[in-house]
């Protein structure tokens, strides 16, 4: 055996010493050790985005073809409801070149990222803070509670996650910045704490810096509930759409522009992670693996998203080991989708198979950072969070206490 047991030990170790919530001890604002600088890296749909508008045209009446302003795209629910998304849809789709492999809005739209460095935009994904937009907030609340101070030292780096990162080299470079002015304000390297894609978009950062510069700037990464070898869900995301959660939107409607974004092509289920014959949709005439992605976006009229797939699928896919410490945390014991059947394909929802996981992440797939046991020097940690739920293992207090050991110690 490798010198991965005795990480394993560790990471057992690190189980057994998470604390349960009740133990852990107060530390309210002034009586806290003052922790390391964080960024706050979020997932698919996890921050804010703002559009200002001058269309040559619009789908509906309804829409609006000019504003004088930026407004919310993402999330504002009045956007979302009947008749008006299709306008919404209209704004926030992309187009892909196939010639060019790169993405460019719709005429006339002009997207952007509010809140670069600061936690707002993904804290709440809504400005009106309504919850259903909740993200980041429950970490970020209990973080200044333990002395931390919002876009002092805490801070966010949301992003365009409509793409994947071959479409985001100024955010990158935007990330590195930030991660250095940090370190040089508080002298201390920094911790990057990230969620769901997130994770992936961080793994690429940390692959494209020198160990010099990692071994400089960066603490630790805390991974909460990676998908590091892609998602079964988002199959079904793109064949036939998924509302996820907002129950006012219609799958199919919806899945316009999930499939326009690249960021869905890019998390479907890798062969680092799945067998090959591993059948994730059923049809009455066929049965699609990860070897079948050609025929599956031809079939369902999608023919563009192949281009998409195949300019990205190399980005993170050898899972390089991130050369930093890890804590790889992920929920279990939550009913995940793992395959699809579909009697009517692809416009009508599919009935559902269900495996163990996260509720959108696959247990094989959160469980993929343990390939870097043994395969890199500085720790890797996993740490199982059963009941934890994807998006609700943020506001979870066994996750948040987890969180502060790792960055206070206590
Ligand atoms: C794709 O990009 C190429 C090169 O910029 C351009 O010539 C072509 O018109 C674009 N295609 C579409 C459909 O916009
Ligand atoms: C996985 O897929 C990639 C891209 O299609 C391919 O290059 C590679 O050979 C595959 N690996 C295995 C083990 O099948
Ligand atoms: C799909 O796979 C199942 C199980 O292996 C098999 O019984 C069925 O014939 C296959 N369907 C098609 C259309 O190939
Ligand atoms: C929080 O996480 C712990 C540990 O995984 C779990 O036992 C608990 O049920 C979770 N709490 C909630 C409210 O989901």
């Amino acid at each position: 055996m490798s010198t991965g047991v005795g990480l394993s030990s560790l990471a057992v170790f690190l189980l057994l010493w998470l604390p349960s919530a009740s133990s852990t001890p107060s530390c309210s604002r002034n009586g806290c050790p003052l922790g390391p600088p964080v960024v706050l890296i979020p997932g698919d749909l996890g921050n804010q985005l703002e559009a200002k508008l001058n269309k040559p045209s619009v789908v509906h009446y309804m829409c609006s073809k000019k504003t004088d302003y930026y407004f919310t795209l993402w999330l504002n629910l009045e956007l979302l409801l009947p008749l008006v998304i299709d306008c919404w849809i209209d704004n926030i789709r992309l187009f892909y070149n196939i010639t060019t492999k790169t993405t460019e809005s719709p005429e006339g739209v002009d997207v952007r990222v509010p809140g670069f460095g600061q936690t707002y935009a993904l804290e709440f994904l809504d400005p009106s803070k309504r919850s259903v937009g909740t993200y980041f907030f429950a970490l970020v609340q209990a973080m200044v509670d333990w002395g931390y101070t919002r876009d002092v030292d805490v801070r966010g780096a949301p992003y365009d996650w409509r793409k994947a990162p071959n479409e985001n080299t100024e955010y990158f470079e935007a990330l590195q910045k930030l991660i250095e002015t940090m370190y040089e304000e508080f002298q201390k390297p920094v911790v990057l704490i990230a969620h769901s894609m997130g994770n992936l978009y961080t793994l690429y950062f940390l692959n494209h810096q020198t160990q010099k510069w990692k071994d400089k700037y960066i603490h630790s990464f805390v991974a909460l509930g990676a998908p590091w070898g892609g998602v079964a869900k988002t199959l079904r995301v793109l064949a036939s759409g998924d509302n996820n959660r907002i129950p006012v939107i219609s799958s199919l409607r919806i899945r316009d522009q999930q499939r326009s974004a690249v960021s869905t092509s890019w998390l479907l289920p890798y062969n680092n992670t799945w067998p090959a014959d591993k059948v994730f949709v059923t049809t009455p005439s066929a049965n699609y693996t990860l070897k079948d992605y050609l025929d599956f976006y031809r079939d369902i009229g999608f023919k563009e998203g192949w281009f998409m797939r195949k300019e990205t699928e190399s980005l993170i896919s050898s899972l390089t080991p991130p050369g930093v410490t890890v804590y790889c945390l992920y929920g279990t014991d939550v009913e995940t989708p793992d395959s699809f059947h579909y009697d009517s394909f692809p416009d009508k929802d599919p009935s559902i198979v269900y495996g163990p996981g996260d509720g959108t992440v696959n247990i094989e797939s959160a469980l993929q950072c343990r390939k870097w046991l043994g395969l890199q020097k500085q720790a890797v940690s996993l740490v199982e969070l059963p009941g934890n739920e994807h998006i609700a293992m943020l506001s979870n207090v066994t996750t948040i206490s987890y969180i502060k050991k790792v960055l206070l110690g206590v």
